[in-house]
């Protein structure tokens, strides 16, 4: 393939970006950045971008050296810079669009910072957005440009056919654990040709964290239940699920989501639940903390998937994304 374009990254997990270039047979180019006394932050890219297109890879996660908003804010100078430099179309990958579940005015008074998000990467010269299995897909409106969704599901679905095969004298069903999750749920118990159950979740106003279910009227005794969500946080949607689950009879339970961000506290937190296999993608940095979860969970790369996406707009190829 004639690579007409560069790569460069942010100072979270640049090494998804250097396996995208891997598999497209190219380079990152380097970035200079720090972080000043103050905490201010700089980037200064290394090489000429002039009239090239250019991908910005930009993990927004907290990681060792890097808050969320650090990594954010640094998404916004390294498209500025790159703008000023004269770059020819500047795309962002963001495999987590941050603060993508602030996506709507819930309550009275409330701010849509994912819609603000998203301004402020058009106002610093982004013209594209690459993600990865958006919250909600709604918010690519608030983008006046491409935007490309691409979806971990194939990549998801294939590593829970390895299951169903190794207990393939079992039941299995897929659960929706929440009111969002259905639609993405029985995409996969579609293509799994599984049932799909829906838990019903709600969650308190003032105190998020306070979930609430209500009881499974169906039998699930000796079933193996795949919970299937787009995000593992704090990890409270997925324990009250399992929880749940395990207290109407279900055998096994295992959780896929695409990103796996495990906030403090949620490995040891799932680590003592009744869930039995985790399965995430590495859209974000895998925390230490999640070493504690190291014979339960499975972490499948997403490089293949943002190669090929990057491969196809570089070719003018058909949509890469996929809902
Ligand atoms: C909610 O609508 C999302 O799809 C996830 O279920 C949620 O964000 C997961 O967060 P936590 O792990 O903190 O419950």
């Amino acid at each position: 393939m004639k690579v007409d374009f560069e790569i460069v990254s942010g100072g979270v997990q640049p090494e998804i970006a250097r396996m995208v270039a891997k598999i497209i047979g190219t380079k990152v180019l380097s970035v200079q950045l720090k972080e000043f006394p103050n905490g201010e932050r700089y980037a200064r890219l290394e090489q000429s971008v002039r009239n090239k297109n250019l991908f910005i890879f930009c993990t927004c996660a907290t990681s060792n050296s890097y808050s969320l908003n650090d990594a954010l804010f640094e998404a916004f100078i390294i498209a500025d810079a790159a703008k000023r430099a004269s770059a020819k179309e500047i795309s962002i990958v963001l495999p987590l669009l941050p603060y993508s579940r602030q996506d709507r005015k819930a309550r009275t008074r409330e701010p849509i910072t994912a819609a603000l998000v998203l301004s402020m990467l058009k106002q610093a010269g982004v013209e594209r957005v690459i993600t990865v299995d958006l919250h909600s897909t709604q918010i690519q409106a608030a983008f006046s440009g491409p935007f490309e969704n691409l979806s971990a599901r194939k990549l998801i679905s294939n590593k829970i056919k390895e299951y169903i095969h190794n207990y393939q004298n079992e039941d299995f069903v897929v659960i929706a654990p929440d009111a969002g999750s259905v639609k993405n749920s029985s995409k996969f118990a579609n293509e799994l040709e599984i049932p799909v159950i829906f838990l019903p979740k709600s969650r308190d106003e003032a105190n998020p964290e306070i979930i609430t279910r209500q009881a499974v009227q169906e039998d699930l005794s000796d079933k193996n239940c795949i919970i299937i969500d787009d995000m593992i946080d704090t990890g409270g949607t997925i324990i009250s699920a399992a929880n749940m689950l395990k207290e109407s009879g279900a055998k096994r339970i295992i959780v896929c989501a695409t990103h796996g961000v495990f906030s403090d506290g949620a490995a040891s937190k799932i680590r003592d639940s009744a869930i039995d296999k985790i399965i995430v993608t590495d859209s974000v940095p895998q925390k230490d903390s999640i070493s504690t979860l190291k014979d339960k969970i499975e972490v499948i790369t997403i490089a293949p998937l943002l190669a090929d996406a990057i491969r196809s707009i570089n070719n003018g190829d058909n949509a890469v994304d996929i809902d």
